[in-house]
């Protein structure tokens, strides 16, 4: 039972990434700065190494690894009516959304996965709770003003976008 809990999540924690992913990648198109433009593109860039590093672990379970094109709908919907709010409360929308509906399944994963029976789907597990808890701390540092917001989620790029000051 456990192993189908397991299967159900990390295919919804997936799904999670291509609405994630799309959405930034539809909100590229409506940013006004260069510092905006890092943000969002660190944001998608981060989505799609999140994807890339969980391929695997699905595929071991067998389960889809292409990308539902409905998911990439949902995503492209739901950015187009947050594209509409001013860039803080865009981004105080996506940090209540996450807070309340993202997290929870994300940190649920980890509890599924025992690491002695799979120690790659423990770590992918644990590393996703990790990627998600760092997105909504950019998220709370858009909010509130900090400098240099998306610095959470740089660290733990494989691939980090290049900064111009
Ligand atoms: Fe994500």
């Amino acid at each position: 039972m456990q192993l189908q809990d397991f299967k159900s999540c990390l295919a919804e924690v997936y799904q999670g990434e291509v609405v994630g992913e799309s959405a930034f990648d539809n909100m590229l198109g409506v940013v006004e700065n260069r510092e905006q433009r890092y943000i969002v593109a660190s944001l998608l860039q981060f989505e799609t190494e999140a994807k890339a590093i969980m391929r695997p672990v699905l595929y071991q379970y067998e389960l889809p690894v292409n990308d539902a094109a409905q998911g990439y709908a949902t995503g492209q919907a739901a950015s187009d009516d947050l594209n509409q709010l001013p860039w803080k409360d865009r981004f105080e929308a996506l940090q209540n959304l996450i807070a309340s509906q993202y997290l929870p399944r994300y940190e649920m994963l980890e509890t599924l996965v025992d690491p002695s029976q799979n120690k790659q789907a423990a770590e992918v597990a644990r590393f996703m709770a990790e990627h998600e808890r760092r997105i909504l701390k950019v998220m709370e540092n858009i909010v509130r003003g900090v400098d240099n917001p998306a610095e959470p989620i740089v660290q733990l790029l494989s691939h980090p976008l290049p900064r111009f000051e």
